[in-house]
């Protein structure tokens, strides 16, 4: 009570100010939330450290201890130093110039990579998860850290039945709060933490935080975390469908959960907190189904970014989701020391057929199993527009938009635009209150993803739903019926990309190819939230659903590999990628099924078969991102809001540009004449071994590799090569191509993608 009241009379202040001073100044009164960077890590005592926090607050508040204290929202001591607050724009400037203050950035929002968050969507993870002839015994070494929207510990996913002791590294911490304590850990789900201040400090405290504690509310954690690592649950299915078996990529990994996401988002502020603390626990790899919106702010001002940085350089994987947004240029989490994943479909469908009254059968996506018992009338939404709305408003089956009257016992065609507020359950709710029996939707970008309708339902593309609706005006009465939707197995060509898969070129660094590689996203059947839905498992399609699948198999390397670097297994999963779908032709891409590129699938469709033995890998060390870094002109300032530490760029200038990174793709942008790239690779497989390269050049160049034979004799052993691009002939746009290392057992493949820069541009200097 106090509080709100005091809160209310604050704004009246604000609101006062307001009306005095001009437009300009306006934001410098409003305090938001800002991250401060201070150094590296060292050994200071953290009681010394939250004083110093606070003594900084305090000279910003005019002296004030309570304000200064009630400002303070984190302190950040693992991973590297610094603190959260609410400031002003003023007082962040303030802090900015203190001594010890690296850098100041505001507390940005992010999102969950799940395409439309209320529609259930989805498809099973096919069988192709098993691990090859090796043993799974150390796979319980392996610490996966979620940063979701928590878990459901009760899920069968998360079982921890024969599980051996929680490994004795382990430093995480089980947090205790609202419908979660000590006893909702288990040796499966080893540790449990939750970061609301970032969120609260944005949105207020009033009823906006459910569950506050690691419990997962909105059922995405729970789906991320068992696709990832979740455990064997047999007959598990949604509604019916998709009936099997669940599991998770490495069934016997260890889980840490870190929710940072509340129901309207994720704030940099809690992100940073996450990753610090998971950085201390000691958790070996890191999956996050989030990102920011397209297109991606510097790597300086991107919390995950800067995070996943400190996590990288403290021997941590970051695996992270491409965006749903499915344009060209569209991929997020471009850093190049994060593993970035596009989203495919798999060979499993889910299917309701829908039957005219021509005799024709149509096939559409769906996932309600309610069906009609006899044909009936169909309608356009078009011509059953009420009110004010017009018939083009009504045709998209918007809130209101249909008349009873004439909607009534028909089923109705609706069409769906990606822009669209509303989702399309909540299409099939609003045909519903008309009246309406059935709803046929036409889905305009063609996005193939299955939808938990209210009334039988079916989704069709845009050619389909042409052929409908010229059906549906051939003839005096037209009828429609539709059936419930079913399980279809063996649909081809598989994987597909999905429409909705963001796609390259990289927005922010075009040297490194993003996305790195795809997996399955479409149609995914996991755990999820019984809070939502009152179901234990559900389907749902996107990004966020490829990123743990790719989780999983990172945990399967490094099981088997458990000293490899970061870079190491991010460089085992990208040269072993396919890029052939399983009828072994080129995969294409949704909508239309065109030939697919590397911006569409980066390096390929990940190949849990040869991931565990890639031969040779591209290694990348911290000192090479800060290379990296420096080869984008960063001054020291932006450098150092990424390192977090005293880093310069003063004696890194061995990059002549970003392709010069050791990365497993390699991209050119803007090709003059002629341009030569070295990159290193480290023999991992047999000690003997000879490889020979196989170049398939990008259109309009010529790539030449020096030396074009690599003849190791030891493990370990390192061996540089360069390639050459030359350019033979115009082209326009982007070419693809590739390069692969070749030995009797072994292909370590990637990526080529080059732009030749226009001829003629030099006249215009
Ligand atoms: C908390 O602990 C008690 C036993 O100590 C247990 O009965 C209860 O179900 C636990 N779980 C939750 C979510 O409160
Ligand atoms: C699977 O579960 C359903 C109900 O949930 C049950 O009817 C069926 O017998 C179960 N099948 C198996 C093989 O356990
Ligand atoms: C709905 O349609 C009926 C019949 O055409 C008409 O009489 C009525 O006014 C319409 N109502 C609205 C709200 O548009
Ligand atoms: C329906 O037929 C009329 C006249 O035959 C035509 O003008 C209209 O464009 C047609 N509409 C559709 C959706 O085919
Ligand atoms: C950077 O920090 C390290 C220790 O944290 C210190 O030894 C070194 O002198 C610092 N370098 C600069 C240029 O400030
Ligand atoms: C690349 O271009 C440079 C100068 O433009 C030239 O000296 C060099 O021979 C060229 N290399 C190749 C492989 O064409
Ligand atoms: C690798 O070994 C082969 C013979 O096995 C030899 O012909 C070739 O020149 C060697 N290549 C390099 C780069 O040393």
């Amino acid at each position: 009570m106090l509080y709100s009241s005091y809160a209310r009379s604050r704004t009246a202040i604000a609101f006062l100010f307001l009306a005095v001073i001009a437009a300009e100044t306006r934001f410098c009164f409003s305090s938001k939330v800002y991250v401060v960077y201070m150094g590296s890590k060292t050994g200071e005592d953290p009681d010394v450290i939250l004083k110093q926090h606070h003594q900084m607050l305090t000279s910003v508040h005019r002296g004030s201890v309570e304000e200064a204290q009630a400002s303070h929202v984190y302190s950040y001591r693992h991973g590297f130093r610094g603190f959260a607050a609410k400031l002003t724009d003023e007082q962040a400037s303030q802090i900015s110039d203190m001594p010890g203050v690296v850098s100041v950035f505001p507390n940005s929002k992010r999102i969950l990579h799940t395409t439309h968050s209320w529609d259930f969507m989805g498809l099973p993870d096919d069988n192709s998860m098993k691990i090859f002839g090796h043993s799974t015994r150390n796979q319980a070494d392996v610490i996966v850290g979620i940063i979701d929207t928590g878990i459901w510990p009760e899920s069968p996913s998360f079982e921890d039945t024969d599980m051996p002791p929680v490994p004795s590294k382990w430093k995480g911490h089980c947090q205790k709060g609202e419908a979660f304590n000590a006893s909702s850990c288990n040796r499966k789900v080893i540790g449990a933490r939750y970061y609301a201040s970032g969120f609260e400090a944005e949105e207020g405290l009033e009823n906006k935080l459910s569950y506050k504690s690691p419990r997962d509310s909105s059922g995405h954690g729970s789906h991320t975390a068992s696709t990832a690592v979740g455990r064997h649950v047999a007959n598990i299915s949604y509604t019916g469908l998709g009936a099997g078996e669940a599991r998770g990529g490495a069934p016997m990994a260890r889980i840490a959960v870190y929710k940072t996401c509340w129901d309207s988002g994720c704030y940099d502020a809690d992100l940073l907190a996450a990753f610090d603390d998971a950085i201390h626990d000691r958790v070996h790899i890191l999956s996050l189904s989030i990102g920011p919106e397209a297109p991606q702010g510097d790597y300086f001002s991107d919390a995950i970014s800067v995070g996943s940085f400190h996590a990288a350089s403290h021997g941590v994987l970051v695996v992270s989701s491409a965006g749903n947004n499915g344009n060209p240029g569209s991929a997020t989490n471009l850093a190049p020391w994060m593993i970035t994943v596009g989203a495919s479909s798999t060979d499993r469908d889910f299917i309701s057929d829908v039957r005219l009254g021509n005799g024709v059968n149509i096939k559409g996506e769906s996932l309600s199993i309610l069906e009609m018992k006899a044909n009936t009338r169909i309608l356009p939404a078009s011509e059953a527009s009420a009110g004010y709305f017009t018939p083009y408003q009504s045709s998209y089956c918007v809130d209101s938009s249909l008349n009873a009257t004439k909607a009534k016992g028909n089923v109705l065609v609706c069409r769906h635009e990606e822009s669209s507020t509303e989702s399309k359950v909540a299409k099939s709710k609003v045909v519903k209150q008309a009246g309406g029996v059935g709803m046929i939707l036409i889905d305009e970008l063609d996005l193939n993803v299955a939808v938990p309708f209210v009334i039988p339902s079916a989704i069709i593309t845009k050619k389909t739903g042409e052929m409908i609706l010229s059906y549906v005006n051939s003839t005096r009465k037209p009828t429609s019926r539709i059936f419930r939707a079913k399980t279809v197995f063996g649909t081809q060509p598989a994987p597909l990309v999905a429409t909705f898969s963001s796609k390259g070129p990289n927005s922010l660094t075009p040297e490194i190819l993003k996305p790195d590689i795809t997996a399955p996203g479409l149609n995914i059947l996991a755990a999820w939230s019984p809070a939502k839905g009152n179901i234990m498992y559900n389907i749902l399609s996107g990004t966020s659903m490829s990123c743990p699948h790719v989780t999983g198999i990172a945990a399967l390397v490094k099981t088997l590999h458990p000293s490899w670097s970061p870079s190491a297994i991010k460089s085992a999963i990208m040269t072993t990628a396919t890029t052939l779908d399983k009828q072994q032709k080129p995969i294409r891409a949704d909508p239309g099924q065109r030939k697919a590129n590397a911006f569409d699938y980066g390096s390929g469709f990940v190949n849990p078969a040869k991931v565990l033995d890639p031969g040779l890998i591209y290694d990348i060390k911290t000192e090479d991102y800060i290379e990296f870094l420096c080869s984008l002109n960063y001054d020291d300032k932006s450098l150092r809001l990424v390192t977090g530490d005293n880093s310069t760029c003063h004696g890194h200038r061995k990059f002549k540009t970003a392709s010069d990174l050791n990365y497993p793709s390699i991209t050119v942008p803007k090709l003059k004449d002629n341009f030569s790239v070295s990159r290193t690779v480290t023999n991992v497989g047999e000690a003997r071994s000879t490889y020979t390269a196989e170049v398939s050049s990008p259109a309009g160049v010529k790539v030449t590799v020096v030396p074009n034979q690599l003849n190791f004799t030891r493990v370990g052993q390192i061996i540089k090569f360069t390639l050459n691009f030359k350019v033979v002939a115009p082209s326009k746009g982007y070419s693809f191509g590739f390069l692969s290392w070749k030995n009797r057992r072994t292909q370590v493949t990637s990526p080529l993608v080059v732009q030749v820069a226009p001829a003629n541009l030099g006249m215009f200097w």
